[in-house]
């Protein structure tokens, strides 16, 4: 039975998902072929991805494709409640409230794994982690899954080193369908689009502070400059940090940066890259948020634990009063911005991870059985795939090499 927050916002969920649906044309093909094939047929399928309108379009792909779906979020804050109640109302089984405490959004996905899934789709890993851990009986169907994001792979990387992998993985996140586009075009216009519509103010002529210049920190970085903004990249790795100081970013640690920027955006992964001592320094005003996958890069208890006060000051944006009179802005709590305080990435650009994630799994629904509890990586087949597909919808054609072309391209002499 659905946990919602009010199904009487259904039907401005329902608004929501058919705008999407418009617009993902590759998931679209791939739900006419699902309809017919039914590739999953007789299998549970859970889903904890931010639950809003492109993950409700997955979730009712896979059920044409046969599945029985039980859709969940994967962050208290990018819940949409219109949608889970749209959802619930169309009859998948939905569990996602906005806004609930950590306990409240872990009640949430470990009801949702009560179907006893056979595969599963997480993002950030905490449907495996409760798969492995207090929810352990409910995985004794489990074949196989998919993981969405950086962040998530990086721990199904150190749970299969350290031998305690609960099912074989895919890594969705590695496709070049995925991450090419969602991590560097998706996170580089969402996280903007939030920023801009939370605060209201020009990012022309500021000075802005991109921590991490991986995808997602690249196409930040790319969209701040493009709207005029005097761009600040802080890293750790050498030649990322030699990239974007041929892009014509400025590069320099962050005990640096953070004198300068007006806007901070991390995108790393990692945790504690924006303190207390950064804190101490920045300008009044400054406003701090995060685009990577946990709350842990910009350290808000450590700034709660300094001001002397901290107050909303407009939806999504607390502010810290600091001892000496300056303000320093925190968006959405420090979680993902473009989510919490946002919608998300352009339904385009889902469109592409989506149609990564419906192949993917109904490649895991096939093979599982074959495979370890390892971590394996999009087969190119599916990759090309979506690339091709997608080009078409936009109507774009591309070269294709002559036996001649493709010899000399792979012989040796
Ligand atoms: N907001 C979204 O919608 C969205 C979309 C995709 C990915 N993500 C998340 O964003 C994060 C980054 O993903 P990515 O694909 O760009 O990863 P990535 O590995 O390509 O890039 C991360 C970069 O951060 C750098 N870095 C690591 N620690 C750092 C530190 N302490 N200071 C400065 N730089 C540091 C790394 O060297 C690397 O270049 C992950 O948590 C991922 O899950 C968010």
């Amino acid at each position: 039975m659905s946990i919602v927050k009010d199904m009487s916002l259904a039907p401005s969920g329902r608004q929501k998902i058919q705008w999407v649906r418009d617009f993902m044309p590759a998931l679209s093909g791939i739900e006419d072929r699902f309809r017919r094939e039914k590739p999953f047929a007789g299998l549970t399928i859970a889903v904890s991805v931010h639950l809003e309108a492109k993950t409700a379009n997955l979730g009712l792909v896979l059920r044409e494709g046969g599945a029985e779906v039980y859709l969940t979020g994967c962050n208290p804050l990018s819940t949409q409640d219109d949608v889970a109640a749209a959802m619930a109302e169309l009859g998948v089984e939905t569990f996602g409230i906005h806004g609930v405490d950590m306990q409240g959004y872990e009640d949430l996905l470990a009801e949702s794994l009560k179907c006893r899934p056979h595969l599963i789709v997480d993002d950030g890993g905490d449907l495996i982690s409760l798969l492995s851990g207090k929810c352990a009986a409910y995985g004794d169907r489990l074949l196989g899954g998919c993981e969405e994001t950086t962040t998530g792979i990086h721990r199904l990387y150190a749970r299969e080193r350290a031998g305690i992998l609960p099912c074989p993985m895919m890594a969705v996140n590695d496709a070049k369908a995925k991450h090419y586009y969602d991590n560097k075009y998706g996170t580089g216009q969402s996280s903007w689009d939030a920023i801009m519509h939370t605060t209201n103010l020009m990012v022309a002529g500021k000075t802005v502070v991109v921590a991490g210049y991986g995808w997602c920190g690249k196409g930040i970085a790319m969209r701040a400059k493009g709207m005029g903004a005097d761009v600040i990249v802080t890293e750790v790795d050498p030649f990322k940090a030699l990239e974007a100081t041929m892009e014509n970013f400025r590069v320099m640690p962050m005990d640096e940066a953070a004198k300068y920027g007006d806007i901070f955006v991390t995108a790393t992964g990692c945790k504690d890259v924006i303190v207390e001592r950064h804190f101490q320094v920045m300008k009044h005003n400054a406003i701090l948020c995060n685009s990577g996958h946990f709350d842990c890069e910009v350290d808000v208890a450590a700034l709660g634990r300094l001001a002397e006060e901290h107050f909303p000051r407009r939806q999504n944006i607390e502010g810290f009063r600091l001892p000496d009179g300056r303000i320093l802005n925190v968006l959405a709590e420090g979680r993902l911005v473009n989510l919490a305080a946002g919608n998300g990435h352009p339904a385009e650009i889902m469109d592409m991870s989506f149609a990564v994630q419906a192949l993917s799994l109904e490649w895991m629904a096939k093979h599982a059985p074959a495979l370890e509890k390892k971590v394996y990586n999009v087969p190119a087949e599916i990759d090309d795939q979506i690339g091709r597909v997608k080009l078409a919808a936009m109507g774009l054609a591309i070269d294709a090499l002559t036996p001649e072309q493709e010899a000399y391209l792979t012989g040796w002499d």
